[in-house]
């Protein structure tokens, strides 16, 4: 199954603020961390079964250069200083998709931000779990 988390809806967390004024989110609104290293949006979500899972990440990276993170699941780096590109515009939303490891049940996933520019604006992640369910005549 697939599931978004939006970033502006608790338990997702932002070092930063909820913010609006750049149009094509999806929701309320997006996270605008504070430009800073370490600054971070984090999110609680559920999966099924314990392996790996895809996560979407929408973004909005409106500065020249891309903007590196480091993802963290269940507090345990995953990938270190993933680029996030420049996508042209505040307005303009990419998703950038990363396949991490997860258990079962609850799991936390922290974009954390590993330059001083801080993170490129976060809209949702949106996460798939395991294989799809097998169809069958039993
Ligand atoms: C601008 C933009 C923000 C963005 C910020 C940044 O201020 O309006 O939405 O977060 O740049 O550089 O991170
Ligand atoms: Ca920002």
């Amino acid at each position: 199954a697939t599931v978004r988390y939006e970033a502006e809806s608790a338990p997702a967390t932002c070092d930063g603020t909820i913010d609006s004024n750049h149009t094509g989110y999806s929701g309320s609104g997006f996270c605008n961390t504070t430009n800073a290293t370490g600054t971070a949006a984090q999110f609680t979500v559920d999966v099924a079964s314990a392996g790996t899972a895809t996560v979407a990440i929408r973004y909005a990276n409106g500065a020249t250069d891309s903007r590196p993170a480091n993802i963290l699941v269940n507090g345990a780096t995953v990938q270190s200083a993933s680029a996030f590109s420049a996508t042209g515009a505040w307005t303009a939303w990419s998703t950038k998709t990363v396949s991490v490891p997860v258990n079962a049940g609850s799991n936390t996933i922290r974009l954390a931000a590993s330059a001083s520019s801080g993170l490129p604006n976060i809209d949702y992640v949106e996460v798939t779990d395991g294989p799809p369910p097998q169809t069958g005549d039993g």
